[in-house]
């Protein structure tokens, strides 16, 4: 035999040298969830390990996840039933949670990344992503709602928006917007191929933002559908995104390599929350190494061709490099 592969796995040194793909923890954004009030720590049941920070405390967080090497923070609004309706207000009011959050956090950590949520669901009575009329969910009066979360985040300080919404023309719509605004300098990051997914179900949870009556089809993308990712991706492109996003990430590898290939400007996988739950449920029945699968996981999503990730596990990540 000439060709012997097992030669380059016969030790541990050998085996570091020939790695191909690194994830370092520049490379990670780590969600975080926000909720009213003071000293508040709540845990989210599908999500363990995860949990619902008021600012105070989410503050605490932040700083132990700088102290990882974590920068980038992508931020969930909690918000009271009381305060949704149909237009989403509250998302613009200057003192809401989510803007205050925004602000305070900028100004006790100048140098970290925030990146925000821009749709409508966390706010929304109806707990869809755009407007609800006569059960549609309609595209075009959604935009100068999603502009005006943006502009109001912005101000905030947000470093990088992430409308999540899939709104035909958003991002071009934005990119106006904030550009009319003097916000050049404001990025956006397009969850391009977003999909009608199952593994969105503890993120639901945890905001209490499921849709009130239907489902997300007519917006978000069947699951079946990779052609469709690449004309979303030549949309945001055109339009002016700055990264294209994929997610859920783990089943969707194909489309991640298939926007690294076509496009050059940075790929996002999101490893959403259903993603995170399945090896969180199944390690703590024993039935997989968790930090092995989780390591394996992330490692995939980036060898798939993602330059950066967005996971719940960017904490106990960043502690398993540090080891
Ligand atoms: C909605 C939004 C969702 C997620 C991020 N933004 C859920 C949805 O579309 O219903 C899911 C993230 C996750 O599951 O971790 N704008």
């Amino acid at each position: 035999m000439i060709r012997r592969p097992r030669r380059n796995r016969k030790s541990e040194v050998i085996r570091t040298m020939v790695k191909e793909t690194f994830l370092p923890i520049e490379k990670i954004i780590c969600p975080l969830f926000i909720i009213d009030g003071k000293s508040q720590k709540v845990k989210i049941d599908s999500m363990p390990g995860v949990f619902r920070y008021s600012i105070d405390e989410a503050s605490k967080e932040i700083e132990a996840c700088i102290q990882l090497g974590i920068k980038t923070f992508i931020l969930f609004p909690v918000i009271a039933d009381t305060l949704k309706d149909t237009v989403a207000s509250e998302s613009v009011r200057f003192d809401n949670l989510y803007l205050t959050a925004i602000r305070t956090f900028k100004k006790m950590f100048p140098d970290i990344c925030i990146v925000t949520d821009v749709a409508m669901d966390p706010y929304s009575s109806d707990g869809h992503d755009g407007l609800v009329k006569d059960g549609e969910i309609v595209n075009d009066a959604t935009l100068p709602i999603l502009a005006k979360m943006a502009i109001a985040q912005a101000e905030a300080g947000a470093d990088i928006l992430g409308p999540s919404d899939m709104m035909d023309g958003r991002i071009g719509f934005l990119r106006d917007a904030l550009d009319e605004a003097g916000y050049t300098n404001v990025g956006i990051m397009a969850y391009t191929a977003k999909y009608a997914s199952a593994f969105y179900g503890p993120f639901r949870d945890a905001l209490d933002s499921a849709p009130k009556s239907g489902d997300k089809k007519t917006y978000q993308m069947d699951p079946a559908n990779s052609a469709e990712a690449l004309e979303e991706a030549e949309l945001d492109y055109n339009e002016g995104a700055d990264y294209l996003m994929v997610k859920p990430a783990l089943a969707y590898l194909d489309i991640i390599k298939l926007l690294k290939d076509n496009f050059q400007i940075p790929i996002v996988a999101y490893n959403v929350s259903g993603e995170y739950a399945m090896i969180k449920a199944a390690g703590m029945q024993g039935w997989l190494d968790e930090k092995k699968a989780m390591i394996e996981m992330l490692t995939s999503i980036k060898r798939a061709g993602a330059d950066i990730v967005i996971t719940y596990f960017a904490k106990e990540y960043a502690k398993y490099l540090k080891e």
